[in-house]
């Protein structure tokens, strides 16, 4: 490992120039830690290359993993269905998630692949991925989805429950990469709201109020846009 990049994290594979297309292209073939190993493929962002909002998920689930395009499952359709309910426009929002590739354990006769969290030391390898489409995208506004979101963007202090809902900010200078660091120290600050992940909506034991939580939230970002 090392060597090869394996366990170096996904920053030699980032291209110098270009905008997200240019992102997606070079992440195909990443190798920065184990997890693309054992997934069907990279599931990149996938938005405007400059849309006002960036939305962070966790990782690919098993849906996005075989399309190759990120929030396309049950997450994914409740998360869209919310955004709507929050009268955030989707044409505005550019998905992507904090860690590229899915990671699993598969389980039973049918060999179901069951989704497994990642690791902070994956998050970390990943990371470079999420701050590059965040510079280049450049967007008014970041949502972050969870735990993972919230730590990948904002340090691993961040906690869903204290910062959900309200619009904080977040620094360009906030996310540096090896390659940029510096770079954008002064730059104009970001608006940012928290939230919980739409699984975590799913999961709930009462299911409605955990989507009312959820598009209440978006509502305060969709305020921001407007
Ligand atoms: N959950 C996520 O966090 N991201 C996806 O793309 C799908 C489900
Ligand atoms: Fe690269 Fe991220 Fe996939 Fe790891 S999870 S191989 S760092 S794209």
């Amino acid at each position: 490992m090392g060597a090869d990049g394996a366990a170096g994290g996904a920053q030699p594979f980032v291209p110098a120039r270009g905008g997200v297309a240019a992102l997606r292209r070079a992440a195909v073939d990443c190798r920065g830690c184990p997890l693309y190993e054992n997934a069907t493929q990279t599931v990149f962002g996938d938005g405007p290359a400059h849309a006002r909002a960036v939305v962070v998920g966790e990782q690919p689930g098993d849906q996005e993993d075989r399309a190759g395009e990120p929030f396309v499952g049950p997450a994914g359709h409740l998360l869209r269905k919310a955004l709507a309910d929050a009268e955030m426009a989707e044409g505005d929002v550019y998905f992507t998630n904090a860690v590229k590739h899915f990671k699993f354990t598969t389980a039973g006769e049918g060999r179901r692949r069951i989704h497994k969290a990642p690791s902070l030391r994956e998050m970390t390898a990943c990371r470079p991925w999420l701050s590059e489409e965040l510079q280049r995208v450049d967007p008014e506004l970041v949502v972050v989805l969870g735990a993972t979101a919230g730590k990948s963007v904002l340090g691993n202090s961040f906690k869903v429950t204290e910062s959900r809902g309200t619009l904080l900010y977040l620094p360009v200078a906030a996310l540096p990469t090896p390659a940029r660091a510096g770079r954008d120290g002064d730059g104009p600050a970001r608006g940012l709201v928290a939230t919980v992940h739409p699984s975590a909506v799913l999961r709930a034991p009462d299911r409605a109020e955990a989507y009312r939580g959820l598009v209440a939230d978006l509502r305060v970002a969709a305020r921001f846009l407007r």
